[in-house]
């Protein structure tokens, strides 16, 4: 049994002020392993990000959504907002591109990252919870966790605001991370720095990670399927050996045609 499965996904947008229909996504069909990079490719607007917000419940009110999407057996579109959330960043966790969208210059890191923990464990002493945090930071490589628990994140650099996300995403512990364009804002030291990271903890706890870039040669070196987008439709879809080395589709091919590796 896959990880997640979307079936026939499809995702229309209903205009507010006149009640129009704005069909974005069609017919979309992925299935993800326990334990596998899956990534998604496609132009910008192809629909990516839209469909990895489906898969967490996250699109916006006037997103009327189809099809199925199904993870670890459980039909995740029938479910309403509060068992949605006991999933969202416990089984399913997020990083996106920017990390500050994640962040709240108000609060300290360390206040940010016991609150993710605090609410999928509301039984967990204070203490535990912070040191939870603190282990969790060290897994990411932070020297000094304390001090960085105290700060705040303009305090930390581009890539440090991104490992602190990534801290916030795996501290439940997920089955799935989704990582849309995890360093495309980030410097190419500080882009080797978050992906070997990922590598890292994708290697030792073993979640499965559906995983957006538009870096081809990131997408050849981590993800073992890819599926290809455009204009809303998945186009091909296979194992990354063979997207790479024998495309079926044309517009596959101009993809990869337009990257020199
Ligand atoms: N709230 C919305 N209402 C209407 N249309 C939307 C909304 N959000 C996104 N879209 C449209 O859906 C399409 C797909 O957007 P999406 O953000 O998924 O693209 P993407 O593949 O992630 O692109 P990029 O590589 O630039 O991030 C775009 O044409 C966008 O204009
Ligand atoms: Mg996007």
């Amino acid at each position: 049994m896959p990880l997640l499965e979307l079936q026939n996904l499809s995702i229309t947008f209903v205009e507010t002020k006149t009640g129009s229909l704005k069909p974005t996504i069609f017919d979309v069909s992925l299935e993800i392993a326990c334990g596998e990079i899956l990534a998604l490719v496609g132009e910008s607007g192809s629909g990516k990000s839209l469909t990895t917000l489906a898969i967490g419940g996250l699109l916006p009110q006037n997103a009327r959504v189809g099809g199925k999407i199904t993870f670890a057996g459980v039909p995740l579109l029938n479910l309403g907002e509060k068992e949605m959330q006991k999933i969202r960043g416990k089984c399913i966790a997020y990083i996106f591109q920017e990390p500050m969208a994640c962040l709240n210059p108000m609060r300290t890191i360390g206040f940010q990252i016991c609150e993710c923990i605090r609410i999928h464990n509301s039984r967990l002493p204070r203490r535990k919870v912070r040191q939870a945090a603190v282990r969790t930071l060290e897994r990411l490589h932070f020297k000094n966790p304390e001090e960085i628990l105290r700060a705040r994140a303009h305090q930390l650099s581009g890539g440090m605001q991104q490992r602190v996300g990534i801290a916030m995403a795996i501290c439940n512990h997920p089955q799935l991370l989704i990582a849309d364009e995890p360093t495309t804002a980030l410097d190419s030291i500080s882009e080797r720095i978050v992906l070997d990271l990922l590598l890292e903890l994708q290697r030792t706890d073993g979640f499965a990670m559906l995983l957006i870039a538009h870096n081809l040669r990131i997408v050849r070196e981590m993800a073992q399927r890819v599926a290809i987008m455009r204009r809303g439709c998945v186009v091909e879809f296979g194992k990354t050996f063979d997207i790479f080395t024998n495309p079926n589709r044309e517009y596959t091919k101009e993809l990869l045609g337009t990257f020199s590796f």
